[in-house]
């Protein structure tokens, strides 16, 4: 029958090939698990079902190996090569042994054994010791009480508010199942953009009720917090307070409370996410208070619970001659060493706002005494929504090996994240989720690897890219050599051929204005200067480009200066961060030995060309994919084709009006 995407990458198949089916066969003769660890059990029924669906064939489950081989024996134990959540495979004798020091690095190690079956890896003489790199790996969902998901591409929320606690919808289980395959243990379920709702009694026993699915599989749930909730929320016999001011002895014993009661429903809980003073979002400063004094209140009430505040640092304020690039890093560096140990602040890749590319944000490196979490965008606001395909763990990797020097070369974004740099105590990387009520979780079949490439590099960020969507392509979509190796090389050019027909050579928040989908760079009019997009491009007769040196905003002296160094003279400054940092005469002549204009121009018409190049790759792979699987992405490899031209002859146009030059030969004019 045909596949409908919605097994992600968790099909379970038969292997086509029967002799590798028996060879695997010899080493699945049992699965030996002892207890009664709730997550234990995971692990042994999803390596059953994996198993017998790959080898066609029963896989028993025993309490105890005593004396049998040919098996895998599940075991938690101590092993000090391995850290809480880790986990190692290991052939003894002829049994394959799975063990951690706890039951989520079991889990996390039978999904492991699972995927190497999958991809077709050989399992003897196997020798892999695997931990994860950040302790907090987590999605982030922006959902709302009323279904829809703010920036969500791939239909309403996975969540039935409405059926809650009362019915549990089978599909929370399978959305747990995916995560825990990627070592995902936590997820934020509602939008930063946080309706009081969720401080509710009615609330928190609904996610309690998704608490309890997701617990066997190592996932904590976390709650998107509105600042001011003690101000709209009553409980019986516990009317709202008339401030939230978070340094009034009231607000923190509503919170003390509050937190009580959230930690009597769900053990677990993981903690709290908030997005506070940014883009209308009430905050402590409502209150002549800092950052810090909110975070800190917040995670004073979590007292002796075991969970924490992760505080965004998405901060800007509309101002006519400063740059956006720069308010977080002003708010956050002077509050560095201020924060209780129980924050992290959570920081997204780049200054802006997850644009086609962003150099790092300067917050990386620059807050020693805070821990800093990576927030990456799944769902693709500014890539194309679930239309068009974008494999963003390029874009993932761009940033995390990137090199701040704070500490000499080699201060990788990576090692300030993982905590190695400076030591951090807590370590997280978010993705903001792009899945939804779709039948394929995404829209996008191809929007899968972003969530299952989010989720490999969370618990390990040196994978390569080009590994992750082989082994995605592998259990996801087919195994013909040739088909894998096709799709795989075009997800990896995929991102950079979208930047090509948007926003060539570093330009940057040029799409259309609210939706954020298609062009729309000649907007001028917005009620903030810096939501109109000549504020980012800075079109002229002259040239084109923001200038962040010495000689305009000067974001360029957030970095460290060998990173300076590496932005700051437009001579040098490697081209797809050029109009990141400078705005360039249009006739400047650039390293491709081409003026800007004219490469301006050959980005947008070879990126627009590119597509058609994608779509007869993809036309070719008919043969090895599913029907439904492959139609899904022709058609929406057919609308992208389309938006491409739209994109290029929109930003040809407008910009040329500026640059009053032809478009180059052997490009025409468009019509
Ligand atoms: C972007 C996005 C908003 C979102 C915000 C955030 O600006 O467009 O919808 O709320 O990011 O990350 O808080």
């Amino acid at each position: 029958c045909a596949d409908d995407g919605y097994r992600l990458w968790l099909k379970y198949d038969p292997l086509p090939d029967a002799t590798q089916r028996a060879n695997y066969a010899r080493s699945a003769g049992f699965i030996a698990v002892s207890g009664n660890d709730p997550v234990l059990r995971t692990a042994a029924s999803e390596l059953q079902a994996g198993l017998q669906g790959l080898l066609g064939k029963p896989v028993p489950v025993i309490g105890s190996a005593a004396g049998r081989t040919g098996g895998i024996v599940l075991q938690v134990g101590s092993d000090p090569a391995l850290n809480r959540e880790g986990y190692r495979l290991a052939s003894r004798g002829n049994n394959l042994v799975v063990s951690a020091n706890s039951a989520s690095g079991v889990l996390y190690g039978a999904f492991a054994l699972l995927r190497q079956v999958q991809t077709g890896a050989s399992v003897a003489n196997l020798s892999v010791t695997s931990n994860p790199k950040v302790k907090l790996r987590m999605l982030n969902h922006w959902d709302n009480v009323n279904g829809t998901i703010e920036r969500g591409y791939a239909g309403s929320s996975l969540w039935k508010w409405y059926e809650l606690p009362e019915r549990i919808d089978p599909r929370y289980r399978d959305y747990a199942r995916a995560n825990a395959s990627l070592g995902i243990n936590g997820t934020v379920v509602n939008n930063v953009n946080a309706s009081p709702r969720f401080m509710t009694d009615e609330y928190i026993k609904k996610v309690a009720a998704l608490a309890d699915v997701f617990r066997p599989y190592g996932i904590r749930v976390y709650l998107s917090v509105y600042f001011p909730a003690s101000k709209v929320v009553n409980g019986p016999g516990k009317p709202a307070l008339k401030s939230a001011d978070p340094l009034d002895p009231a607000v923190r014993q509503w919170w003390a409370e509050k937190v009580n009661e959230i930690y009597a429903q769900i053990p677990d809980f993981g903690g709290f996410l908030v997005k506070a003073n940014s883009e209308g979002e009430p905050g402590p400063q409502d209150y002549g208070r800092t950052h810090a004094d909110g975070a800190n209140m917040l995670a004073e009430a979590l007292g002796t619970h075991d969970g924490v505040v992760i505080w965004r640092s998405f901060v800007y304020k509309p101002a006519e001659n400063a740059d956006r690039f720069r308010a977080a890093y002003e708010e956050f560096t002077p509050l560095d060493g201020k924060f209780h140990p129980k924050v992290i602040v959570q920081v997204k890749n780049g200054p802006i706002d997850f644009q086609v590319r962003e150099p790092f944000s300067p917050l990386f490196g620059a807050m020693p005494k805070t821990p800093l979490a990576m927030e990456f965008q799944l769902t693709q606001e500014y890539l194309g929504f679930a239309t068009h395909m974008v494999y963003e763990a390029p874009m993932f990797k761009e940033c995390l090996d990137t090199d701040t020097h704070v500490k000499g070369p080699g201060s990788t974004v990576a090692k300030v994240i993982d905590g190695s740099l400076h030591g951090y105590e807590q370590t997280a990387m978010a993705g903001v989720a792009n899945t939804g009520s779709d039948r394929n979780w995404t829209g996008h079949t191809m929007g899968q690897a972003n969530w299952y490439a989010f989720g490999r590099l969370a618990w390990d960020h040196t994978l390569p890219s080009d590994g992750i969507a082989r082994e995605w392509v592998q259990m996801t979509l087919t195994r013909q050599p040739k088909a894998v190796q096709t799709i795989t090389d075009l997800m990896m050019r995929s991102r950079e051929i979208y930047v090509n027909y948007t926003n060539p050579l570093g330009l940057h928040h040029i799409m259309g204005y609210g939706i954020h989908y298609g062009p729309e760079p000649w907007l001028d009019k917005a009620p903030r200067p810096d939501w109109r997009h000549t504020y980012y491009h800075r079109a002229d007769s002259v040239g084109v480009g923001f200038n962040r040196t010495a000689t305009g905003s000067n974001a360029l002296s957030l970095y460290t200066p060998q990173v300076q160094q590496q932005w700051e003279n437009p001579q040098t400054t490697p081209l797809p961060y050029l109009l990141w940092f400078h705005h360039v005469p249009w006739n400047q002549t650039l390293s491709t030995g081409r003026s800007l204009w004219d490469e301006l121009c050959v980005r947008y018409y070879t990126g627009a060309d590119s597509v058609r190049w994608m779509q007869q790759q993809w036309a070719q792979m008919k043969p090895a994919l599913d029907p439904e699987q492959f139609d899904d992405v022709a058609g929406r490899l057919a609308v992208q084709q389309k938006e491409a031209i739209w994109w290029r002859d929109a930003c040809v146009l407008y910009f040329g009006r500026f640059a009053r030059r032809p478009i180059p030969a052997p490009f025409k004019a468009p019509d």
